[in-house]
């Protein structure tokens, strides 16, 4: 997408030194900054400080810090960058430098599928780690588009959208996967309005979808988070879309923090609930949404809040009762029977199709 006229991935590596450069979310909306993580140690750092989230992008960042530590093991004399080549040394570091690159952010499947995949690729050279990681970085964009092309058809003149989170194209390397199908639609010429739930505690609806909707000229309102019943119950919202961290075979969905209270109002009202995801979201491994990690983060991120003061200058400042703590669960999981179906870059799948599909198969209907 494009920021002042220049387009931007959210994250992308030079395949000859091996940086990684990412958009700065912490720094948006006030600043539009980039970072770069020399190493895969900064990579996972970036990760874990949320410098670049949501599902697709941490899938990126997680490719991209596999291939780092591949380039980075191999360096130095006497070193092959081959498989046959490799030290026993050289094999400990790459799975352990896995191990760590798994560890920053538990829920997000995509983190776990482009670390299997670079990894993999990785044993093979080095060369073929770098080629997997910008890959999968492509594949990211092409499934997102194409996600964005099938749930357009869901958008009409008129419509009134609900989102949560920030499922936009910060969330991937390119057009998002919950705002993809708005995008396209807006391509289109469709005229319609977007709620964005403001997403407590960390704010990506506030601060990213609502820059993002703001940024590509499309007509939005940010909502605080316990809106969402009173908005239905009085006939505003038309469907309500979002994006997923990890999806059980059954469609259990994990998604941020809240989605599953949204679903739950939305089937109250017979309001259609979408869930827009890449196959590489879907753990086929797991039955159902009670074996999905739910990662728990800090509790200063529910008791203070951070933004520019009148000067520009970053403040944090307590906003909770001092010395009471706080529980900071960063997902839930919603149930598949509150899910209308999956916008993929395969179609849209009801939940009971799901387990029919594997990354390979395609979609019979
Ligand atoms: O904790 P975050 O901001 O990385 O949250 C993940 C998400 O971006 C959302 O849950 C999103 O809706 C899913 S995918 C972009």
């Amino acid at each position: 997408m494009k920021v002042a006229g220049k387009h931007y991935r959210t994250i992308w590596m030079d395949s000859k030194t091996g940086e990684v450069s990412m958009i700065d979310q912490n720094a948006l909306p006030f600043s539009f900054e980039i970072f770069i993580a020399r190493n895969y140690q900064d990579t996972c750092h970036a990760i874990v400080t949320m410098i670049t989230r949501g599902a697709g992008a941490i899938g990126a960042a997680a490719g991209f810090a596999m291939a780092q530590a591949f380039m980075e093991g191999a360096r130095g004399e006497g070193r092959g960058v081959n498989s046959a080549d490799y030290t026993l040394e050289q094999l400990f570091f790459f799975d352990k430098v896995r191990k760590e690159i798994e560890a920053t952010r538990p829920t997000a499947r995509n983190l776990f599928y482009a670390t299997e995949r670079v990894y993999n690729a990785g044993l093979i050279s080095v060369e073929s780690a770098i080629r997997e990681a910008q890959l999968l970085a492509d594949q990211n964009i092409a499934d997102a588009k194409q996600i964005g092309e099938y749930g357009s058809k869901l958008v009409h003149n008129g419509s009134r959208i609900l989102t949560h989170c920030n499922a936009g194209w910060l969330g991937f390397v390119d057009y998002g996967s919950a705002l993809a199908p708005l995008y396209i639609a807006k391509e289109q010429g469709k005229e319609f309005f977007v709620y964005a739930d403001e997403t407590r505690p960390r704010n990506q609806g506030a601060r990213l979808t609502a820059w993002e909707l703001q940024n590509e000229g499309i007509p939005h309102k940010i909502v605080p988070d316990n809106a969402g019943a009173y908005l239905m119950s009085q006939g505003l919202i038309d469907f309500v879309i979002v994006g997923a961290d990890r999806i059980a075979s059954n469609g259990d969905t994990a998604n941020k923090i809240g989605t599953f209270e949204k679903a739950i109002v939305a089937k109250e009202f017979g309001i259609p609930f979408y869930v827009a995801v890449p196959f590489s979201t879907i753990d086929f491994s797991l039955t159902d949404g009670s074996q999905i990690p739910i990662e728990e983060r800090s509790e200063d991120e529910v008791l203070t809040y951070s933004g520019p003061d009148s000067e520009g200058v970053m403040r944090t400042i307590r906003m909770a009762s001092p010395g009471s703590h706080a529980l900071n669960p960063a997902f839930d999981v919603t149930p598949a029977k509150f899910i209308t179906g999956f916008i993929t870059e395969k179609g849209l799948v009801k939940p009971e199709e799901l387990a029919d599909f594997s990354l390979d198969k395609p979609l019979k209907h």
